[in-house]
């Protein structure tokens, strides 16, 4: 079930990006974050931000969904020399994994191709253990974001680091900072689920 446009989708699977992504995109949005343990990234795309992870961390379970199907053949096929890497199909609004599953959830330029984005934060908090983390970085609610994704057609919701914050307080997350970055056009999130929940 592809949720963007051609253009985009073959942009995310270029080499450049994937390159760029892995390199420099990476280490900036986590953030000096280290992860651990079961990590799941949702909308993973074409696999370029799961390739650095699984280099950069090869103790980490990693588990890379994505909603579309063409997509994640194309990161399975991408990851498959990574053993510490599976791929499947899964919406992030519905997601096919136990309460309290995963230490971290990385989110990476998806969330505002959610439109019930609400439901993906509620899922994101149900997988994740107590005290897990949840990182990751987004566009925000810009004019050129809006026209962005009008021209090119991709179907979009996009979020202000403000209701992200609030989203996130509202599901009992602790601890959740939400940065602007690049003149205001991305963000960059951390929160954390309660030690018990
Ligand atoms: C702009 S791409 C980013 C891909 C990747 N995170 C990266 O940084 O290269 C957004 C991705 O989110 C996926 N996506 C959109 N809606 C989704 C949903 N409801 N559940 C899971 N993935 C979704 C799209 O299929 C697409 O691969």
């Amino acid at each position: 079930m592809p949720v963007m446009s051609a253009i985009e989708s073959a942009f995310c699977r270029s080499a450049p990006w994937r390159s760029f992504a892995r390199c420099a995109v990476l280490p900036w949005a986590l953030d000096g974050h280290a992860l651990h343990g079961d990590v799941l990234e949702i909308g993973g795309g074409s696999g370029a931000m799961a390739a650095g992870v699984a280099q950069a961390h090869p103790e980490v379970r990693l588990t890379v969904t994505d909603v579309d199907g063409a997509m994640v053949q194309f990161a399975r096929t991408r990851l498959a020399a990574h053993r510490n890497v599976t791929v499947q199909v899964a919406d992030v609004t519905a997601l096919p994994f136990e309460d309290n599953t995963f230490d971290a959830v990385t989110s990476y330029l998806m969330l505002h191709h959610v439109i019930d984005w609400g439901s993906a934060l509620a899922e994101v908090q149900r997988v994740l253990k107590p005290g897990g983390a949840f990182i990751g970085y987004d566009l925000t609610d810009t004019r050129l974001a809006r026209w962005i994704h009008r021209a090119d057609g991709s179907p979009h919701r996009l979020l202000t680091p403000g209701e992200l914050e609030h989203a996130l307080r509202a599901l009992g997350f602790t601890g959740s900072t939400v940065r602007s970055a690049f003149s205001t056009h991305l963000m960059r999130f951390q929160a954390r689920t309660p030690a018990e929940h």
